[in-house]
């Protein structure tokens, strides 16, 4: 159906329903290290080292809460998870495959590993549901930060050898959609490269830029791989479920926080750069190698220049667990900005930490009217995916700050589904939020 008539057709407000376009995905997204449990990689490593240790204890916090262990043991729980996704009504589920168990060595693949993600692959395949598969999302196995991480010049050679690797074994799954990296540019360099935050705690401008310059040259060897990869597929007969260079879409994700204007005219101007480098720059730059563009939107982000004070304004309601304030509006705004790239978007990303659960019915619903919003507008988004599936590890934040649309107990590893899911369930099941 041709993107005019679906806008006509979205336009229509039926018996008070937002109707979202025909064949839109619904489903929620997860990250490797954050779900799978015992993970060795630089994430793992930090987690557990002295000094991370010995900080936390400074703080009055216990470490074990904050080093993610056996996380939701996914790596074995994986088919419990994909069928409560599909129970509740989801098309499309993103997951990532992780680095560091796929190589473990350098240049020693782990076949084994690469068999746990095909049956994933193939597990949510055979149940309807749409698979995503991040390349990338933080984490790097030990050997590869050790040896410089992102700065070094062989990084972007090293990522592609590995993709490499999981591409040419996914081949046959028909696996449609792929997305490089995971906010590399907009939030992980600026807590790995420059504030110390995150592995590897470099401080280091140069560093930083260089990082920069090689996730930006590793997406783009990845982009062109991936494509040639299926490109010779398809000479060789298509022997990818139909799969093609031209219908196998690679993609980009980036986090975008609503920048809104300052007052004054250097304050605006300031903003507007930062806006710029902070929402764009990626997607600047990588352009036109990608197929796709992945929004997580979480914020707004009230940057504060020249004695601003980055304050939460009063009334405005914020993340419970985060401290993020929130602005669903602001998911408009970034769609909008977005669409001067032409490329279909995917929300990959947008979630609440609330493990009481009584604000998540209304944050998905506030944000899905301004994505329809966005869509009536004309933006060609194409899907909506909560984060996240599951409560998780969270980063540098341990395991409080409770995202998901289940509820995991870290001692049993049962899975409860939240109530907010079942109301999920209703919009992705008649494809409509009701209002
Ligand atoms: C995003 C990350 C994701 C998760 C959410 C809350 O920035 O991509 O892994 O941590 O924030």
């Amino acid at each position: 159906m041709s993107f005019c008539l679906r806008k006509l057709l979205v336009k229509l407000v039926i018996m008070n329903k937002l109707v979202f376009p025909e064949n839109f995905f619904w489903g929620s997204a997860t990250s490797a290290h954050q779900i799978e449990g015992n993970n060795n990689n630089d994430w793992s490593e930090w987690e557990k080292s002295e000094s991370r240790v010995s900080e936390l204890r400074s703080r009055g916090l216990k470490p074990e809460d904050f080093i993610s262990g056996k996380a939701c043991d996914s790596y074995n729980k994986y088919r419990e998870d994909i069928d409560i996704a599909k129970s509740l009504g989801h098309n499309m589920h993103r997951f990532s495959v992780e680095w560091s168990r796929i190589e473990p060595e350098e240049g020693n693949f782990d076949f084994n590993a690469i068999q746990h993600y095909k049956e994933l692959v193939k597990y949510m395949k055979d149940r309807g549901i749409e698979p995503m598969v991040t390349l990338w999302h933080f984490t790097n196995p030990f050997w590869f930060s050790k040896d410089g991480g992102w700065a070094s010049p062989k990084s972007p050679e090293r990522f592609v050898r590995f993709i490499k690797v999981v591409v040419d074994n996914f081949s046959g799954l028909g696996v449609r959609y792929w997305a490089t990296f995971n906010e590399a540019l907009s939030v992980y360099i600026g807590f790995a490269y420059l504030k110390g935050v995150w592995p590897p705690q470099y401080k280091d401008p140069k560093k930083f830029l260089k990082a920069r310059e090689n996730i930006l040259r590793a997406h783009t060897l990845a982009y062109r791989m991936i494509k040639d990869s299926y490109g010779a597929k398809t000479d060789l007969g298509g022997r990818d479920q139909g799969m093609t260079s031209h219908n196998v879409e690679v993609g980009l994700i980036e986090n975008n926080s609503y920048v809104p204007e300052a007052k004054g005219l250097i304050r605006n101007w300031m903003r507007g750069k930062y806006k710029k480098i902070r929402n764009f720059y990626f997607f600047d730059k990588a352009a036109p190698h990608y197929d796709f563009i992945g929004l997580n939107y979480y914020n707004i982000d009230r940057k504060p220049f020249f004695g601003d004070k980055n304050e939460i304004l009063q009334d405005q309601e914020v993340n419970p667990e985060m401290n993020w304030e929130l602005y669903p509006p602001g998911i408009y705004h970034c769609l909008v900005d977005l669409k001067k790239y032409n490329k279909p978007i995917f929300i990959t990303e947008n979630g609440i930490a609330d493990s009481s659960d009584q604000k998540r019915v209304k944050f998905i619903k506030d944000h899905l009217t301004w994505v329809h919003k966005a869509i009536n507008d004309g933006v060609d988004v194409r899907g909506y995916l909560y984060w996240s599936l599951l409560d998780n590890f969270e980063w540098h934040h341990g395991f409080s700050p409770r995202f998901g649309l289940v509820e995991v107990d870290y001692k049993t590893f049962e899975r409860r589904i939240r109530q907010s899911a079942f109301k999920y369930k209703r919009i992705c099941e008649i494809n409509s939020l009701e209002i």
